[in-house]
């Protein structure tokens, strides 16, 4: 990312420079009289700007610049990243310097931070809603005059893209446009003569508008679905047949983006991401004697009682833990080997630093008389999220209405990213898990043993490997929760995708590819196979996390990546690997919010419960569940 990021850091501040000057003379005017008067012009402060509530953050650099334009002599330290998720209580900078400087720029500094903030967690809430689809989700102008350049910056931290920046880089030829020209085609001819490298977008409000823009050609570069109402974009989804992209725009609430993205439709605007979001609340907090720990005495305290607490403690961390978890890890590794490494040792306690499942699966694998504990057990996985046990059981029953009896013809497989009762429901039913990186070998295993395989939870992991096994589109078949496939849809199958999705990995898109293989022609792309198909057919390579380590580890110094992966992993590997170019694929950085929830906060929390001689947080699974569960873990493991 980094020159990716550099050039993306310097545009936004060379936007926000004069809105920093013309905010700070209003707050400021002739000066704050308050801190002027009771404050020596010597005294020194430290501040905390800490998360009130849960959000993304977006505008650090806005923040320090505010502060450093008061006075250059104070330091901003970020705590964490641009697009990176906070919970109420979050350290999310810290700021050192004069007192008169650092509470002069303050609520200027703030004010940027919180509204940007705002944007950016709205957006994540659009983009977490459909992630389950392809839609990507736009912004409009819709956005304060002035502010275009942050709020549409904001917008892609929180993981949308950007619609046109104005007036002058997109043709949108909308109603009015298309009166005064006389029709459709006139007015694209004449828009398309003038400017004839400016991407052409057209508004239509009927099917027969629609109709009339498909037949224009060459086609135009979007057609913009205005107002219509779900079953009108469902029936325009089918015409276009994807000769177009469609974009649905038009009173697009958060209630109502999943059924629109799920009629198939491209991109859906939203005028609302920088209209109507709420500022995040963020607030500063001055040093005081009761001030919370900073991030280096908590990491002694954590060492201090993990040394106390010896070998009877294991502590392991997932590759996409935060820096400060990973600083105390025993073991740092993939969902699998983590697994694994828990079941060899000796600890009585389990610490698992990741997300429920994989704590789930410790807890199944484990030995007897070990405890697996969280610092944070609500820490789940979107993805695994995506398959209840009822759902799936249902999509099962109507795969039996169709054939009989699905045991007979369909394996079901499971990814390792799922609940324990659903590694149960492939236990019983002569089913198996598989992982990221034996997916592959899991799909050959399950296809010979019967026809065909119900693969769940996530569609692009199970779609990839099948493609990649030469296995035709036409036999892959997405099911479809509100829509139930037919009977005919169902008996072309060999294999049958459940509609879960990573909202991490599928943010990225070929649009990502293309603009990085632009701008770096030299430069090797690299993805999680949690991907979608057109991101992992554009790339180089695809493989699981483990993998991903491995290739960047073994190349030669000098090589420049773009990977597609979680960005907490990816920003440990451009630091870990100077001498070769690493940067993230999507400009937004995708960390996975749940794997953030671990804190070493809770992780210190944890430690000092267990000295204390209680187990809290533990994960246990039913008897019943877990013996299945373990059955189609076992059967991965024996292949
Ligand atoms: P691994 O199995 O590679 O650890 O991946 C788990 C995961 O959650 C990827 O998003
Ligand atoms: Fe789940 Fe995606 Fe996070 Fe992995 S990155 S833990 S699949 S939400």
């Amino acid at each position: 990312m980094e020159a990716r990021s550099a050039s993306e850091r310097e545009a936004l501040l060379r936007a926000a420079a004069p809105l920093i000057e013309l905010a700070l003379a209003e707050d400021i005017g002739t000066g704050d009289v308050t801190t002027e008067t009771t404050l020596s012009p010597e005294s020194q402060v430290h501040g905390y700007i800490v998360a009130k509530a849960s959000g993304i953050i977006a505008g650090l650099p806005v923040a320090e610049m505010v502060f450093r334009y008061v006075a250059s002599t104070v330091r901003f330290i970020a705590r964490v990243g641009e697009g990176e998720e906070v919970s109420p209580g979050t350290l999310i900078a810290e700021v050192t310097g004069p007192a008169h400087a650092v509470l002069a720029a303050e609520r200027t500094a703030l004010n940027f931070l919180q509204r940007m903030s705002g944007v950016a967690t709205l957006t994540r809430c659009f983009v977490d809603a459909v992630a389950c689809t392809a839609t990507t989700i736009l912004d409009t102008r819709k956005t304060i005059p002035g502010w275009r350049a942050l709020d549409k910056y904001a917008v892609r931290m929180g993981g949308g893209a950007n619609h046109r920046m104005g007036l002058y880089d997109m043709i949108l030829i909308k109603d009015n446009h298309v009166a005064a020209a006389g029709g459709i085609r006139l007015a694209i001819e004449r828009a398309r003569a003038a400017h004839p490298h400016l991407p052409i977008e057209v508004e239509v409000r009927n099917l027969e508008e629609l109709q009339e823009a498909l037949a224009i050609t060459p086609p135009v570069d979007r057609i913009l679905l205005d107002n219509m109402s779900v079953e009108q974009m469902r029936q325009a989804v089918s015409i276009a047949a994807g000769r177009v992209p469609l974009e649905a725009s038009g009173g697009i609430t958060l209630g109502r983006a999943v059924e629109i993205a799920e009629t198939g439709v491209d991109y859906i605007s939203v005028g609302a991401l920088t209209h109507s979001a709420a500022a995040l609340d963020i607030s500063m907090e001055l040093a005081t004697a009761h001030r919370p720990p900073t991030p280096s005495e908590r990491s002694t305290r954590i060492a201090e009682i993990k040394a106390r607490l010896g070998r009877q403690v294991l502590i392991l961390a997932h590759h996409y833990q935060r820096d400060e978890i990973i600083a105390h890890a025993d073991v740092i590794g993939d969902s699998l080997e983590l697994a694994r490494q828990a079941a060899r040792s000796d600890a009585a306690v389990i610490v698992f630093c990741g997300v429920h499942f994989m704590a789930e699966t410790s807890a199944i694998l484990a030995r007897p008389g070990q405890d697996v504990v969280m610092p944070d057990p609500a820490a789940g996985c979107y993805l695994a999220n995506t398959a209840t046990l009822d759902a799936v059981q249902s999509a099962w029953e109507r795969l039996a209405e169709v054939f009989g009896d699905a045991e007979r013809v369909f394996t079901p497989v499971t990814y390792i990213n799922s609940s324990a009762a659903l590694k149960a429901f492939c236990g019983c039913h002569g089913g198996l898990v598989c992982t990221s990186s034996n997916a592959a070998r899991v799909l050959h295993a399950a296809l010979e043993q019967r026809e065909r395989v119900f693969f769940f939870p996530d569609q692009h992991l199970g779609r990839n490997t099948a493609r990649r096994m030469g296995i035709a589109p036409e036999e892959i078949l997405l099911w479809s929760r509100g829509h139930p496939p037919s009977a005919e849809a169902i008996r072309k199958a060999k294999v049958v995708l459940w509609p879960g999705a990573c909202n991490v990995h599928q943010r990225f898109r070929p649009q990502d590819v293309l603009a990085v293989r632009r701008q770096f022609p030299d430069v090797r792309i690299l993805v999680h196979p949690e991907c979608k198909q057109e991101v992992v057919a554009l790339a180089d390579d695809t493989g699981s996390t483990r993998h991903i380590i491995e290739q960047v580890q073994a190349a030669a110094p000098g090589t420049r990546w773009a990977i597609g992966t979680e960005a907490r992993l990816v920003q440990r590997l451009q630091r870990q690997h100077p001498e070769q170019q690493i940067m993230l694929l999507s400009e937004a950085p995708p960390f996975c919010r749940t794997m953030g929830q671990t804190t070493a906060e809770k992780l210190l929390q944890l430690l000092e419960a267990l000295a204390r001689g209680e187990r809290p947080h533990r994960i246990t699974v039913d008897q019943e569940i877990a013996h299945w569960a373990r059955i189609a873990l076992e059967r991965m493991l024996a292949l």
